[in-house]
């Protein structure tokens, strides 16, 4: 379980309650859940996983409409990363999301985009938003953008964050979104592995009452990604923004020249929908890349079960367009199933901490999804903020990092008044939907466990020491897949050796998720977290060695060693320690650079909380970083740092526990 390696009690699993759909959440339901009770699900379960193919062609005819039809459900194997759905078939995932709706019913809401101030917000219907589609997609034509170029996407929330993806894959184009709190390096960054020519971006952003500099942030990127011919401009807030001529573009200049209909790219299953760059255990960011059927197919199941989405529902995803979550359950499921999602721009602190449950309120939310540091925050801010009555939610989700029994009791009494059911979604980038998770209306749940698999997925729980998988309940270990399932990535973009050294060489024949788990004696699954090095900061995924090539970027820095540790508040926060060059001297100021460093260099989401400037880092004599060393004397257990004799230099834990004392 890497260097951290400790095995959770399994025993506090059998103390747990268990709570099963409330009564008052299957009263108020406009018809009943998908599937009618857990014993269904598990006949279901087992068919997915006896006969997937079976299984997966018929949902996937079901759900998807298919331009022509496939012949094969699934090819490939894990072990040889060939893994391929439906790969004969033809699709289109803009028709899938939009058109076939906006034909059968063009005055439905699709988007209902609450603004960051309230009340500024406005309805896109499907018909309005198969015309706005086209006409962008239209103009990306007009800018040269091809089937299978990739577009970069910075977008705040707004509605033409949705646009810009489906117009992107309307013309079978491929979108990279790169989150707008990502600093311009890192957007450079992407932008050049992710070889994109075009970016789409706004003037500037606004959230929770600030401005932000987005089209600046732009400027600053592209003056190193010489490949970049064109950048499509959203007018925001109207502010006096630079332009480029010959390469800058206003969008609401550009759509008034083109027809409100453009026929959509026919695309085959395996064409790559889109990159997402995230963080793993290695400095450099990998764009996982999803391909178009399975991943789909993947949204829409996830949709329907997990959430239990039925026509006339209004679904709120709180993530941002910038994560997998915002990709997959603001835009791709709900779309996909028919049903009016909203898109908000703002934070859940502004105006006040009302504002997640004044919007359920005012919009009639049938299903809200979000993660728990926000929870946790408005937890804190106190329940006289959840006041809104919230007549029509049925179900609350949870994503992104475990949430605690008493947040997920908070949100089960005080914010669903026990006529919610919860779901906590276990899942990741790569596996682009929810893959363990209880369903909506159905699976008894437990606080801190996502609970069951999703139909498909067939976890293990394997030993990391001998490799071997754990059979049998009451178990401890990682956390990997055997079977492919439709959504997951088929390779990091431009590396695909490191697609199979991450993920499907670790244990030959599974897929490793790069977390801990547990299989409780009912089968329930509690994810421990991640046994690499990466850390989740409010629900936001970074790389330890990330923010280390930050800081060393920075001339005094000779060396540095971030960990991870436990905050009330963001469930874990960043600490760097700090080794400087020789004859610099170490001060506040001196500190605040490298936190700047890190925010400039990455964003400002992955700054770090503490910085220790220390004299050395506790290194073994061949030289590697003790990370384990430095997490224990963050967590005050400086008693139990083990045998620190083999160490270079073992002096320098002593002074080290003397800084961070001092600092505290
Ligand atoms: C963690 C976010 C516990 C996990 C969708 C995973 C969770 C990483 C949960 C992926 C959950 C996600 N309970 N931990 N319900 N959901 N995680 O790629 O460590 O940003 O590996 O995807 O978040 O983060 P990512």
């Amino acid at each position: 379980m890497g260097e951290e390696g400790k095995a959770p009690v399994v025993a506090e699993a059998h103390l747990v309650d268990t709570f099963h759909p409330p009564q008052k959440m299957l009263d108020k339901h406009p018809s009943k859940p998908h599937v009618g009770s857990l014993e269904e699900y598990q006949k279901l379960y087992k068919e997915s996983i006896t006969e997937p193919e079976k299984f997966w062609a018929q949902k996937a005819r079901e759900l998807l409409t298919w331009q022509r039809d496939f012949d094969t459900v699934r090819s490939g194997t894990l072990s040889n990363g060939d893994v391929a759905w439906f790969p004969e078939g033809q699709l289109n995932a803009a028709y899938n999301c939009v058109d076939r709706h906006a034909f059968k019913d063009p005055n439905k809401v699709a988007i209902i985009y609450e603004a960051d101030e309230p009340g500024e917000g406005r309805n896109l219907t499907y018909g309005e938003l198969l015309r706005e589609v086209s006409r962008v997609a239209y103009v990306l034509k007009k800018m040269g953008v091809r089937k299978g170029d990739t577009v970069a996407v910075y977008l705040p929330m707004i509605p033409e964050a949705l646009i810009a993806l489906l117009a992107i894959i309307r013309v079978g184009a491929v979108h990279s979104v790169v989150f707008a709190g990502f600093s311009a390096d890192s957007l450079r960054d992407r932008v050049i592995d992710g070889q994109s020519r075009v970016v789409i971006t706004a003037d500037e952003g606004k959230r929770g009452g600030k401005l932000i500099g987005t089209k600046k942030i732009v400027d600053d990127a592209l003056k190193q990604c010489p490949d970049v011919t064109g950048v499509l401009v959203f007018k925001r807030t109207g502010a006096d923004v630079p332009f480029t001529p010959g390469r800058d573009l206003w969008w609401h200049e550009e759509v008034q020249k083109w027809p409100s209909y453009i026929a959509p790219e026919i695309m085959n299953s395996e064409d790559p929908l889109f990159l997402l760059y995230t963080s793993g255990s290695t400095g450099k960011p990998k764009g996982v890349m999803h391909t178009t059927g399975g991943y789909l197919l993947g949204a829409a199941m996830t949709g329907k079960y997990v959430f239990d989405i039925h026509d006339g529902d209004r679904y709120f995803c709180g993530g941002d367009v910038g994560w997998i979550t915002g990709h997959t359950y603001v835009v791709y499921a709900p779309l996909l199933l028919g049903v009016s999602t909203v898109v908000f721009e703002g934070t859940p602190a502004y105006p006040n901490f009302s504002r997640y449950w004044d919007i359920i309120d005012q919009h009639e939310i049938t299903q809200f999804y979000v993660a728990p540091t926000a929870l946790r925050l408005l937890k804190r801010a106190g329940d006289d903020f959840v006041k809104a009555r919230m007549p029509k939610l049925r179900v609350l989700g949870s994503v992104g990092e475990p949430i605690a029994a008493e947040v997920w009791k908070w949100y089960f009494e005080v914010v669903g008044r026990e006529e919610a059911h919860i779901v906590d979604t276990y899942w990741q980038t790569e596996t682009g939907s929810n893959v363990i998770t209880p369903l909506a209306g159905v699976t008894p749940t437990k606080p801190g466990s996502a609970s069951l698999p999703f139909f498909g997925v067939e976890p293990a729980i394997i030993d990391p020491v001998s490799g071997e998988e754990i059979h049998g309940n009451d178990v401890e270990g990682v956390l990997a897949f055997k079977q492919p399932w439709p959504s997951m990535a088929r390779t990091v973009w431009g590396a695909h050796k490191r697609y199979m050294e991450t993920y499907l060489d670790v244990y030959k024949g599974y897929y490793f998720t790069g977390d801990g788990a547990g299989r409780d004696h009912e089968g329930f699954y509690w994810i421990r977290g991640r046994v690499d090095d990466v850390v989740n900061v409010s629900g936001h995924r970074l790389s330890t060695a990330e923010i280390e090539a930050a800081l060393i970027e920075h001339h005094a820095v000779a060396e540095s060693a971030v960990v991870g540790v436990a905050d009330e508040l963001t469930g874990q926060a960043v600490n760097a320690f700090v080794a400087i060059n020789k004859g610099v001297e170490g001060s506040d100021a001196l500190r605040k650079e490298f936190i700047l460093q890190v925010r400039r260099s990455i964003g400002p989401f992955a700054a770090p909380k503490a910085v220790y400037i220390v004299p050395d880092l506790p290194k073994t004599r061949s030289g590697k970083i003790m990370r384990r060393i430095l997490r224990k004397i963050l967590a005050g257990e400086e008693d139990q740092l083990g045998d620190i004799t083999t160490l270079s230099d073992p002096t320098v834990v002593d002074k080290i526990i003397t800084i961070v004392h001092e600092a505290r």
